[in-house]
């Protein structure tokens, strides 16, 4: 019997996989997944991973979705399975009636006839017709190899073309009406929506077309012109590539989504292979809930302008009410002019690599898509932002980690809004005995990260260099490591320790790598990430607040003299180091904040 598409989509959807499985195999977590005993061959360590809307065993290949699991788990069939996981989630199977197959026939005729076209569009971006679509496509940097992997092709002239082309394989003009090729105008006339145009097809999570996009050459308007709604289609569900980007995610890419086709197609290129889109509108919440059944936290990036940081204001303000603690969003804001396709094709992939790991959680970056550039003055206009931070926190449903939202926002508010007198009022000075001992323990933790990491110390050379240490171990150590990396050697670990026994640090790189007290971000273990992330907060907390806000003035303006990607990461984590600090601070006086 067959099955609405769009119910069995309903089902999975309900369905999790770590709840169906995690009842007979005992789960633990796994970075952003799970993973466990494969129950489906003998193992002692875990090869079996489970993901939002699949599983994986990296032992036996065991692979599928939810019905999958289920049908080997229990044997049956898939219709059996679907009663199973439907009578579960509350949902009625929909009665095979003779309207419902024929609806389902004429979807999978409607895929043939979209696959038709695309194989078409493909033929002729290869002829003398196409040879200027082509010439386009190379000049903008795409690859054959890139070309054909996306399906890229040229729609021809129009004036009906197509149509006679694909009445060769029996299909009617009225089809191509109903996969949004053709439109009817008065008199029954049928006319092309596609002409003159480079085609991108449009595919649904399982790589079937759906649509098309379709890019004028060169300048004029409009641009882009996408499919109408159909029986497959609908813009405000589908997302462009999201059948690769999935498979890239599954194979460890991050989910990013970009602003447009050409964005994904130079950041698969690049081999960021969990690059999608939106089709030409704002992120709706359907297209939140299929990114999240990808990936926990998908990258949300926009261009660096005005417009972008207003679609990122409104990607947040839909993303609230569907946040729980193991969905959520990051946030990456491109140097001003820049989409991901330029910035590339500019700076290279590690400059979109860059931009990337400053990516922001939705926690840190919501702050400012409320706020904007500047905290307002007066009484009235600051309360009134902080009802609006207050109502931010409470569209998340989860209760604690609204909580949690509420509380980083709301720090942040009084954090900048401490007003002059009372931020230099005198403290009251704290009992100093263990300044010192704290200051020596920072630093140490501090150069166990570099130690560790060594591969982080190209992008920390300079504030490391800059930074105050205590005299003795510290700064000899310090001086080994700023020797070394520009020594310009390979940078590993051992080789580094080694170095330092052999510079006379031996007693001081034990004195760092002691192992009690430190930290997990400062142990070798520590994913880059961690250990980058602890670099910055522990960086600041040593500079001092007044030497650390004149490090993200100059770095600001650095920024905004060159629009480097790599002054961009430094203003970005110089400033996050402050607002660490600052938070710190209002933690450590409660009495203040208020
Ligand atoms: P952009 O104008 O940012 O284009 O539109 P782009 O992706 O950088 O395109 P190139 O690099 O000039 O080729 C972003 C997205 O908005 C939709 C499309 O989905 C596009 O990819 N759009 C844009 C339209 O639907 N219609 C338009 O006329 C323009
Ligand atoms: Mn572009």
């Amino acid at each position: 019997m067959a099955l609405p598409p769009s119910f069995l989509d309903e089902l999975r959807a309900r369905t999790p996989m770590p709840g169906l499985v995690g009842r007979r195999v005992k789960l633990t977590r796994s970075g952003r997944n799970w993973k466990g005993l494969c129950p489906f061959h003998g193992e002692k360590s875990p090869s079996f991973y489970v993901y939002d809307d699949s599983f994986h065993c990296f032992g036996c290949g065991a692979h599928g979705d939810a019905f999958a699991y289920v049908m080997r788990a229990e044997g049956g069939g898939f219709m059996d399975a679907v009663e199973r996981l439907a009578a579960e989630a509350g949902m009625d199977v929909p009665k095979p009636s003779p309207e419902a197959a024929a609806r389902d026939r004429r979807a999978r005729d409607l895929h043939d006839v979209l696959q038709a076209a695309e194989a078409s569009y493909v033929r002729r971006l290869h002829t003398p017709e196409g040879a200027e679509a082509l010439a386009y496509l190379r000049k903008r940097g795409l690859s054959d190899e890139t070309i054909a992997k996306f399906g890229i092709g040229w729609s021809g002239a129009g004036r009906g073309v197509l149509a006679a082309e694909l009445r060769e394989f029996g299909i009617q003009p009225a089809q191509l009406v109903e996969a949004g090729l053709m439109q009817e105008r008065d008199e029954g006339r049928l006319v092309d929506l596609f002409f003159n145009r480079v085609m991108f097809p449009i595919r649904d999570r399982r790589g079937r077309s759906v649509s098309f996009g379709g890019r004028i050459l060169g300048d004029g308007q409009p641009k882009y012109v996408n499919g109408p709604e159909t029986a497959l289609f609908s813009k405000r569900r589908n997302l462009y590539a999201l059948d690769l980007a999935r498979e890239g995610v599954f194979r460890g890419a991050r989910l990013i989504v970009t602003e447009g086709y050409m964005d994904v197609i130079a950041l698969h290129q690049a081999g960021f292979m969990g690059a999608v889109a939106p089709l030409g509108t704002a992120l709706t919440e359907d297209q939140l809930k299929a990114l999240w059944q990808v990936s926990p936290e998908p990258v949300l990036c926009f261009d660096g302008d005005a417009a972008g940081v207003r679609a990122a204001a409104r990607a947040a303000e839909v993303a609230l009410p569907l946040l729980s603690p193991e969905h959520t969003l990051h946030f990456v804001t491109l140097p001003s002019g820049e989409d991901p396709d330029t910035l590339i094709r500019k700076s290279g992939p590690r400059a979109f690599q860059a931009a990337l790991d400053a990516a922001q959680p939705l926690s840190e970056a919501l702050f400012t898509l409320i706020v904007g550039a500047k905290v307002p003055e007066g009484p009235e206009a600051r309360a009134a932002l902080r009802n609006r931070l207050g109502a931010a926190a409470q569209a998340i449903p989860d209760k604690a980690l609204a909580a949690e939202f509420r509380r980083s926002l709301l720090d942040r508010f009084f954090s900048l809004t401490k007003r002059p007198g009372l931020r230099t009022a005198p403290r009251h000075p704290r009992p100093a005995p263990d300044a010192e001992a704290v200051k020596a323990e920072r630093a140490r933790i501090l150069l166990a990260i570099c130690i560790h990491h060594p591969d982080l110390l190209h992008d920390v050379e300079e504030p490391l260099s800059l930074l105050e240490l205590p005299p003795g171990p510290a700064q000899q150590v310090r001086d080994v490591l700023l020797a070394w990396v520009q020594e310009g050697e390979r940078l590993d670990s051992g080789d580094l320790i080694a170095q330092l026994g052999q510079s006379g640090a031996a007693s001081a790189s034990q004195w760092v790598l002691r192992a009690a007290g430190l930290p997990m971000e400062a142990r070798p273990e520590a994913q880059p990430k961690e250990a980058l992330d602890a670099f910055w907060q522990i960086f600041g907390f040593l500079r001092g607040e007044a030497e650390l806000a004149e490090d993200a003035r100059a770095a600001q303006s650095a920024f905004a003299a060159t629009n480097d990607p790599g002054a961009q990461t430094r203003l970005i984590r110089l400033r996050e180091a402050l607002e660490a600090l600052r938070r710190g601070e209002a933690e450590a006086e409660p009495g203040e904040a208020g």
